[in-house]
């Protein structure tokens, strides 16, 4: 089977983007299952329920969040109604919403998990080596094809990560850098592995963020509020294709394309 993981598309730049590009992939490829990072799609910070729609129309099947996810206050009206949107499984029992989905794909089923990184990340979560390990071992009764977006922010924890669920999961893709990296490899175990599969979004920017914004708040120190940017896009994800009998990857390519600028207003 062949999956498709988007990186964290960001504002409106970066939804345009993904669902122009989407078009064309998706007409060329017969994807089973396509997968987003969606923490940064309302505005460059969390996801409200016209955009989780709007995602949900391109045709993605599952949307995967972060350490934005909880950013726009609505999230909490709708996260619960929504059952191909996951969270970080590691944040407390009693946060709204589900760390995993196991969607039935015409080929298997495929069990999608988000996890955060402790690395750097001020917030106090259950340790997401321990969390992933628990809930693929239930989730394994029920399918071996098991995708999991690790959103962190440091290198070795996510390495680390894909060393640890080698052979346990079909894939380990990091997400929240929003730098893609070159190290997509499938690891010895058959575990389809990328330290960061990039962002869709505003290519001419500082992670998706104005960069005279960001500029002037590392040049001076103050609060400066951030705005998404503008003009041409980039489009970051990676393509995994899986065994369907074994849930072992069989390959994984990189993806990185830019677009010219599709909009002009506002994100
Ligand atoms: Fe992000
Ligand atoms: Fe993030």
């Amino acid at each position: 089977m062949k999956i498709l993981f988007v990186g964290d598309i960001v504002g409106r730049p970066g939804r345009a983007c993904a669902k122009q590009v989407l078009s064309e992939m998706r007409s060329k490829h017969n994807y089973d299952l396509t997968i987003a990072n969606a923490e940064n799609a309302a505005g460059g910070n969390g996801l409200t329920s016209q955009v989780c729609r709007e995602l949900f129309d391109m045709g993605l099947d599952v949307l995967t969040l972060g350490n934005h996810a909880w950013d726009k206050k609505e999230i909490f009206q709708f996260i619960d109604n929504e059952p191909g949107l996951v969270r970080p499984l590691n944040y407390p029992p009693e946060v709204p919403g589900q760390g995993m989905v196991v969607v039935h794909t015409a080929k298997a089923p495929v069990a999608v998990i988000n996890a955060c990184g402790r690395v750097f990340n001020p917030t106090l979560l259950e340790c997401p080596f321990r969390a992933l390990e628990r809930a693929i071992h239930s989730v394994r009764k029920e399918t071996n094809h098991i995708i999991v977006d690790f959103h962190a922010e440091a290198t070795s924890e996510k390495v680390a990560m894909g060393w640890f669920l080698d052979g346990k999961v079909s894939a380990v893709l990091g997400t929240h850098t929003h730098v893609q990296t070159a190290d997509d490899r499938i690891l010895p175990g058959g575990t389809a592995y990328i330290t960061d599969a990039g962002m869709t979004g505003p290519r001419d920017s500082v992670i998706g963020i104005s960069t005279d914004l960001v500029l002037k708040r590392f040049l001076s120190q103050l609060p400066v509020r951030f705005e998404v940017a503008r003009g041409a896009t980039q489009f970051c994800a990676v393509e995994i294709e899986i065994d369907d009998d074994t849930g072992h990857a069989v390959s994984i390519r990189r993806i990185f394309r830019v677009q010219e600028s599709l909009i002009t207003k506002k994100s």
